[in-house]
């Protein structure tokens, strides 16, 4: 098993190259499902999701072949199968994402539940609800779930809450349904832009996306496109936390900076300088930095995938920080790690306390989930000692080349294998 090795590092310094969204590249991989002439993806990250996502896509019949760094054609002329294998199903929640685009192109698709972080129950009953009110009907049987229509029809659907997934799987589903479907209390993340920029590409008819209302109208059929995914936010927030956590001077490149404007604000107030450039951002952290809180909420408030991370921050801040967690009732798992370097957490429900301490040790620590394991890494770089990581591909799921891009920012870090 592969462990991340983390030293207390120097303040980083230095330039980064931010991938692409693995929340933006997995909706459109499956939304690869729906063309019918070749698909050309660039800037693709290098990640296991993305593997498992492309396993996806073979095993249901479609061409998947890698040209070059970061760009996939796939071709879904002949997807012949319906039906999703436990064994991919169970390694990421996102292949759920299959069901919508199999159901509005093959008539019938057949999954498991899905696996994935454990960062809460997660449920599905929002995608079901959505697909059944395009006239779905839904079957459930022994973790298996199962969705058959002879036909679909536009519907107006309103959501209980704004799930990513959910927003995006009824989209893609709606693309080739009958007449129009209206998604209200919409999700309104980037990622759901990029996913409809791209079925526009492919030739739906998708508009709203970004704001709360999406209108679909569905069109008979999707042909071939050539389209770029868009910059990782995640990823280069939590660049942008290294930089303040290690008192360092970064600049982030390839960045939306509307896409990171939580991040931004929280790290000013917390007293990072931060300038923005044109796609770039530059960080400059100190010894000073003072406590702040955080709520997560959905897009555009601040983003629960980057929660992990701020707390590792607010352990070495001074003062008490608090962060609330509204979007998953689960995500608390990295206190208990964090609190075996040292650091001062108490959780009430969703809430947590962080009392900033002097400094962080380095211990034995393991990777809960992805955000979690970059938490660990972020903790580590200003650890006294050695923090070593299990449990990294939770890590390798979500960031392309971790170990290198901070390396070249002057950290000391490396995997090590048993
Ligand atoms: C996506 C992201 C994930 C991010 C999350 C929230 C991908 C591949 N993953 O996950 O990184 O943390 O958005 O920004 O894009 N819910 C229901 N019923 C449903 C669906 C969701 O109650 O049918 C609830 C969930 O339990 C959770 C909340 O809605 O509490 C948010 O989930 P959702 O937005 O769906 O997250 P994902 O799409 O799974």
């Amino acid at each position: 098993m592969d462990r991340i090795m983390v030293e207390k590092s120097p303040p980083l310094k230095g330039n980064v190259r931010i991938s692409g969204a693995k929340n933006a590249a997995l909706p459109i991989l499956a939304a690869s499902l729906l063309g019918t002439e070749d698909i050309i993806l660039e800037d693709v990250p290098k990640l296991k999701d993305v593997e498992i996502m492309c396993e996806v896509l073979t095993s249901l019949g479609s061409k998947v072949d890698y040209l070059d760094e970061g760009v996939i054609r796939i071709n879904s002329a002949g997807i012949s199968n319906y039906e999703t294998s436990y064994e991919l199903m169970s390694k990421m929640r996102a292949s759920f994402l299959v069901m919508g685009p199999l159901l509005t192109r093959m008539g019938k698709t057949k999954n498991s539940m899905p696996g994935g972080c454990a960062i809460g129950t997660r449920p599905i009953d929002l995608h079901l609800k959505g697909f059944r009110a395009l006239g779905a009907t839904i079957d459930i049987d022994h973790g298996n779930i199962g969705a058959y229509t002879e036909k679909l029809v536009g519907d107006k659907i309103y959501l209980d809450f704004p799930s990513v997934g959910a927003t995006e799987n009824i989209m893609m589903a709606a693309t080739m349904a009958e007449g129009e479907t209206i998604i209200d209390n919409a999700a309104m993340e980037p990622e759901i832009v990029d996913l409809s920029n791209f079925l526009n590409k492919l030739g739906a008819d998708i508009k709203g996306a970004g704001t709360s209302t999406i209108r679909i109208k569905g069109v008979k059929k999707l042909g071939g496109a050539r389209h770029s995914i868009i910059p990782d936010r995640i990823e280069a927030g939590t660049f942008m936390v290294a930089a303040a956590i290690t008192g360092g001077d970064v600049v982030i490149e390839n960045v939306i900076n509307s896409h990171v404007k939580p991040i931004i604000a929280k790290l000013k107030e917390a007293g990072c300088t931060v300038e923005e450039g044109i796609d770039s951002i530059r960080v400059i952290g100190n010894s000073e930095l003072k406590a702040i809180d955080i709520k997560t909420l959905p897009y555009p408030g601040f983003p629960t995938d980057m929660q992990a991370q701020f707390m590792a921050l607010m352990t070495i801040l001074k003062g008490t920080s608090m962060v609330i967690e509204t979007v998953f009732e689960n995500r608390f798992m990295h206190v208990d790690e964090l609190k075996k370097m040292g650091a001062d957490i108490k959780i009430d429900d969703r809430s947590a306390i962080i009392k900033g301490i002097k400094q962080l040790k380095g211990a034995v620590v393991k990777a809960s989930d992805l955000r979690a394991g970059a938490a660990l890494v972020l903790g580590g770089l200003v650890a006294d000692g050695i923090t070593e990581i299990e449990n990294v591909y939770h890590i390798d799921r979500g960031y392309d080349g971790i170990e290198a891009k901070f390396t070249g920012l002057g950290a000391v870090i490396y995997r090590k294998n048993d």
